[in-house]
This record gives structure tokens, C-alpha cells and sequence, in this order.
């Protein structure tokens, strides 16, 4: 295992850090100057590591090209993890908080910005703490002249995660995928800008050179992204290159969780093939026991037991019909019932769907009731047709990825595993427990404990016996109403 971005030992202070090499891509970054950093950057290759892999340097150049003349940007660390499968940048932060605030900082210095913030959930208390007492370090050792640094801590919501979301919380408002209705306007917006015509990692539109506004833009980069930053501007870009392809440089901090021996987090080479890091972290599947398929959290195609030696590159993963994301691996044996693995991820999905986009909630849920029917091997008539349509719907004028999920993760179920789907529907497959797909809450030892709260949480994002029928964005749309009316 390599150890580049996840230190083997918690790194306890700011000088510990130092002593072990920290602080040279600070030093680095003054030297090079905006240009420089971001020629370096983009020179890595460095790939976003929040899962959609979009190209770090590119993102920044862009940002740098975007600047508003009057507000400086801002700086916001993505360390909402809420994949399901997924604990890698919690594992980097609380290993060494002082990597991503050095590669925060030298992001800010890049873009010119005077703010760094470190938006997670507000349940992350340990890494929450790290956080706050190696912002106090740094500030006090200098580094962080002239940019303010603050953590932001957010709702559980697994959209929070989402860029755009994300930055509605960081301006105090529900995790909603940006489409700013007309209440919002006017309000603080730490914007990515509007009118624009570049793509951003989570198919976002970003301001643009052609297009600048007065709005200032704010860069979002994902914890193990800006770990990785620190190192390429002290050993360089070629060195980062050392591991890795050309498509695919540097290293990849994968989890493994499922039907494995052990639960864990390691640092790979990008481009080991996916079998090794499942037996190095995970032991393998269970004695007697066979993978039959390996979900990266609830983004991507399952990939089949056939293709586990496919290597962990962007390219590769995309080229086998599945997709690296956030390397988050949930594994899967002989003895599941991949129905009841759709029916968990389809609950998932459409509990966590905000419900702005009428397809994404309606038929998500539709998707999610009648993949538990069959589940439980009580399927009605059409229950299988009627999961096809609505496969076919549920993405329809979807404003973020999570809708493009749903898709694409049951649709990869249902063509790998058809007999099962098929027997269910037939009710000659006995009845499968619920299979609880859900983030992970902590490690415990070597075994994932997931947010068995899951299960309680109801489409409208309460906690109540009864679901209220109204999708999160219409139960706050009215209760901003009913406030304005008061
Ligand atoms: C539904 C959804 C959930 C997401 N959750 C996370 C998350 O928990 N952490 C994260 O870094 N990115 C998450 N993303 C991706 C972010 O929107 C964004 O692409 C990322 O923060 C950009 O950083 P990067 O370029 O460094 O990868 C999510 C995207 C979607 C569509
Ligand atoms: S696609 Fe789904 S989760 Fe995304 S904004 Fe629309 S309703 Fe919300």
C-alpha cells in the first residue's frame, strides 16, 4: 500500500507534519505564483477524487479565468462523504488534517481567495475537532495569511455531498441542487456563476472567461483531491506521475466493505486491478464464498465477478461498464440476493432524492416499492415492466447525477442478474432480507458500521411514523412561504 495522501499513523500537530516533509508545497506554491501552481497542477494530471474525476487543474484554471472584479473567491473542502461504501477522506482527516488545509491553502493562493472552508457533516465530530485544532495550528504558524478559515457543518443528507448542494448549506439553506428559484435570489450566493458555458465535475455550469459575472466563484475539490496537492508541488508534477497512467496519475484511497473477511481503507497505485485491493484490505470474500460482484457506492454499474481484475483507472473501470467514482467497494458473494442489493439502493436513492425534479422523487419511489415487492418474492403483475419504465423516466430533466444513478446502478443489476429477477417474479426464490445500502458511520475495528437510522428516514426527509407524501423541496418551499406570509 502506498502512502502518499493517507499517513500509516495519525499525524498529531502541525510540527510532526512539518518534520515529515509538510509545508514544502506552501513554500512551493509562494515561489511559483498562480500561474505556476495551476501550470503544475494541470502538468500532474490530477483527477477530482469525488468521484466524477473531473481534471483538478483545468477546474482551477478556469475558476482563475472566472474571477469576480470585486469579491474574492472562496475555497470550500468537500468532506461531506456520504457514499454509501465510502469512508476514505473522513480516514485521510483524521490521519492528517494539516495535508488538506496545506492543500486548501495553496488552492486559495492559486485562485486568490480569501476563504477556505471545510464543509462536513455536523455527525462527524471526531474529524470535525481535527479539523478546528489544526486550523487553530496553522493559523498560528502563519500559513494562513489573509484567507479566513471556518467549518461548516452540515445536515446528514446523502445530497449534501453534491457540489451544488453543498454550497446552499454553506449559505444556510437545505442541501437542494442549485436551480435558485426566484426566493433565493438575491441571498449570499457563494455562486459557481450563471450564464456560463463550462462543465464542471458534477455536470454544474461554472462562470466563464467568456461569460464573467459580478458573482465571485467559489472551488469546490474534494478532501483526498487537495490531499494530493501539497506533494505535487514540492516533488513535482512528474513525480506525482511516477504512479499510476497517463489518464490516471498518482494514487486512488479505496474502501472495502461488503461480504469481505475485513472492512477497510488503503492507498493504491492507480491502476492496481481491483482484485488485489479487495484481498489486501478486505482478506477476500468469506471462507467458502466466491465474489459475484463489487458495487463502487450507489454511482456506477455493478461490475461482474468476471471483470475483478479490471485495474483501478478512470478509463479502465469506464471501459468494463462500470465507473471508478469515489473507489468506494461494496462486495458482494455467492450467498446475496442482488434484487434485494436494487431494492436497497433504489430506497436509498429515493429517500435521499430532494424532489425538485418530479421524475427523480415519483419514480424513484415507484422503483423502489416495486423492487421491494419483488424482493420479498410478492410481486404484482407488471411489477417487472413497470420497473423498466420507469428506469426509462426516472432521470428525465434530472438537474443533478443522483437520478442518473438510479438508472444506471439498478439497470446494471437487472442485465447482470436476470435470472434472479426473473425467479423473484415468479415467487420461486424464496423471499430476501432487506439488504440495508446506507453510509458508512465510522470502522470499528475492521468492520464498517453503517446508518442503520436508514431505514427510519422517510422520503420527506422526516423521522416521522407517517410520511407527509411531500417531497423535501415542497415541504421547505411551503414552510418558506408560510414564514414570508408571517
Ligand atoms: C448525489 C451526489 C453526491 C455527492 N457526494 C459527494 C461527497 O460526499 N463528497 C465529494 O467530495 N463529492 C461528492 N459528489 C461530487 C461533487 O458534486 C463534486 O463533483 C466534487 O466535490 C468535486 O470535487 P473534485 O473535483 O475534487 O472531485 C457528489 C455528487 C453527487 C451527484
Ligand atoms: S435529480 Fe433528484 S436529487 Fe437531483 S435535484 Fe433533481 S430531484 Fe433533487
Amino acid at each position: 500500500m502506498e502512502h502518499r495522501v493517507l499517513d500509516p499513523q495519525p499525524v498529531e500537530s502541525l510540527d510532526d507534519h512539518i518534520d515529515a516533509g509538510g509545508g514544502r508545497g506552501l513554500e512551493a506554491a509562494r515561489r511559483l505564483g498562480p500561474i505556476g501552481v495551476i501550470d503544475d497542477i494541470e502538468a500532474s494530471g490530477l483527477r477530482g477524487r469525488g468521484g466524477a474525476g473531473f481534471t483538478t487543474g483545468r477546474k482551477w484554471r478556469t475558476v482563475a479565468e472566472s474571477l469576480s472584479p470585486s469579491v474574492p473567491p472562496t475555497v470550500v473542502v468537500n468532506a461531506a462523504e456520504g457514499e454509501p461504501g465510502t469512508f476514505k477522506d473522513r480516514a485521510i482527516l483524521r490521519a492528517n488534517p494539516y495535508r488538506v488545509l496545506e492543500g486548501a491553502l495553496i488552492a486559495a493562493a492559486a485562485i486568490g481567495a480569501d476563504r477556505v472552508i471545510v464543509a462536513l457533516k455536523a455527525s462527524f465530530e471526531t474529524e470535525g475537532r481535527r479539523v478546528a485544532d489544526a486550523m487553530e495550528e496553522v493559523r498560528a504558524r502563519g500559513w494562513a495569511e489573509g484567507v479566513e478559515l471556518s467549518v461548516v457543518e452540515g445536515p446528514s443528507h446523502y445530497l449534501y455531498g453534491e457540489e451544488t448542494a453543498l454550497l446552499e448549506v454553506v449559505a444556510g439553506r437545505e442541501p437542494f441542487p442549485r436551480i435558485a428559484p426566484p426566493f433565493r435570489h438575491g441571498v449570499d450566493e457563494v455562486g459557481t456563476g450563471a450564464g456560463a458555458d463550462t462543465t464542471s465535475a458534477a455536470q454544474v455550469t461554472m462562470a466563464s472567461s467568456a461569460n464573467p459575472t459580478a458573482m465571485a466563484p467559489t472551488l469546490v475539490n474534494n478532501v483526498e483531491t487537495l490531499a494530493n496537492v501539497g506533494s505535487i508541488l514540492a516533488e513535482g508534477p512528474d513525480w506525482f506521475r511516477s504512479l499510476g497512467t497517463p489518464e490516471s496519475p498518482g494514487t486512488i484511497v479505496c474502501t472495502i466493505t461488503g461480504r469481505t473477511q475485513r472492512h477497510g481503507v488503503g492507498e493504491f497505485p492507480m491502476g492496481t486491478p481491483l482484485r488485489q485491493v479487495i484481498e489486501t484490505v478486505g482478506g477476500g470474500a468469506g471462507p467458502d464464498r466466491t465474489v459475484v460482484a463489487v458495487m463502487s457506492g450507489v454511482a456506477n454499474p455493478l461490475l461482474p465477478a468476471a471483470l475483478l481484475d479490471t485495474p483501478l483507472t478512470y478509463e479502465a473501470m469506464e471501459a468494463a461498464g462500470a465507473g471508478l467514482g469515489s473507489a468506494g467497494f461494496i462486495v458482494y458473494d455467492d450467498t446475496t440476493d442482488l434484487v434485494a442489493v436494487a431494492a436497497g439502493v433504489s430506497r436509498f436513492l429515493a429517500v435521499e432524492s430532494c424532489g425538485q425534479c418530479t421524475p427523480c422523487k415519483h419514480d424513484g419511489r415507484e422503483l423502489a416499492e416495486r423492487l421491494d415487492r419483488l424482493r420479498r418474492s410478492v410481486a404484482e403483475d407488471h411489477d417487472v415492466t413497470v420497473v423498466e419504465d420507469k428506469l426509462a423516466t426516472v432521470a428525465d430533466g434530472a438537474r443533478c447525477y443522483l437520478a442518473t444513478q438510479h438508472q444506471r446502478v439498478v439497470e446494471s443489476i437487472l442485465a447482470l442478474f436476470p435470472d434472479q429477477i426473473a425467479d423473484h417474479a415468479r415467487g420461486t426464490l424464496d423471499a430476501a432480507g432487506a439488504e440495508l445500502v446506507a453510509a458508512i458511520v465510522d470502522i470499528d475495528g475492521d468492520r464498517a458500521v453503517l446508518d442503520e437510522a436508514h431505514w427510519a428516514k422517510q422520503p420527506d426527509w422526516t423521522f416521522d411514523e407517517v410520511d407527509s407524501g411531500q417531497s423535501p423541496a415542497d415541504r421547505i418551499d411551503q414552510r418558506v412561504a408560510e414564514d414570508d406570509e408571517g
